[in-house]
């Protein structure tokens, strides 16, 4: 957590004014913590950030404690100097298209995301762009799969409660960033992790797609690691 936030941290030092892509999920949450304890050191400043996030569940409002909105305010914006209505998907997809640009995922109007945050499924999906997605697809709307739907249920009071459809950065829009970071970790992830990093690209596992990237790093604890030989 401490190595991804120092990457991010480094971003908003060599370009305060730049565009973050921010993931929800367990991966970021430690980042996060590191980035508010920085931040309340006074060695972080978010004033100029623009945020916009990977991806949201269709039909939960910003106040639902299950929206990525509401988590990514819990788990960072209270906390830090960000502008809060920097965010980037309104649950109405009407108005994700007529909205002022930092409210919606139009890279040309944010003049593109500067470093995305990425945590990877289990299947080897990155926002919720699941196994056989279109690389070239932009942000959309899906229908979740069932084990996106078993994975997440933990965070919800019943299966019948989670969301069945969500919007999604799409992974060309992914693709697009100048700077991508993964944060993966635990020996659950240890076998897609390997097959993203070193097994076919192809849309079955869509993450498999940064290797074509130019500029991606992964910060992955042991566990995560222990299927790839170094
Ligand atoms: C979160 C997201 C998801 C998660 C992935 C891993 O915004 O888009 O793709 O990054 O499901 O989730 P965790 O980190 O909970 O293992």
């Amino acid at each position: 957590s401490r190595k991804a936030a120092n990457i991010i941290s480094a971003q908003i030092i060599m370009k305060p004014n730049c565009v973050l892509g921010l993931a929800t999920g367990s991966s970021p949450v430690g980042t996060y913590k590191t980035a508010i304890e920085w931040y309340k050191k006074g060695d972080l400043d978010f004033s100029q950030v623009t945020s916009v996030n990977l991806d949201e569940y269709k039909g939960l409002s910003p106040e639902n404690d299950q929206s990525y909105r509401y988590f990514m305010n819990t788990n960072l914006f209270d906390h830090v100097n960000i502008d809060k209505h920097v965010l980037s998907f309104r649950t109405d997809w009407k108005q994700i298209l007529t909205k002022p640009a930092v409210n919606t995922m139009d890279h040309s109007q944010t003049g593109g995301v500067d470093l995305q945050l990425l945590g990877l499924g289990h299947n080897g999906h990155i926002g919720f762009n699941e196994p056989g997605a279109a690389f070239e697809k932009e942000t959309h709307c899906v229908d979740l799969t069932e084990s996106t739907i078993e994975a997440n249920k933990r965070f919800f009071e019943s299966e019948d409660d989670v969301p069945r459809q969500a919007y999604t950065m799409g992974i060309k829009n992914i693709m697009q960033a100048k700077k991508i970071l993964v944060v993966v970790s635990g020996e659950d992830k240890a076998d897609i992790l390997k097959e993203v990093l070193y097994g076919p690209i192809t849309p079955e596992v869509p993450a498999s797609i940064l290797q074509l990237h130019n500029d991606v790093t992964i910060v992955a604890d042991e566990a995560a690691l222990s299927k790839i030989d170094m």
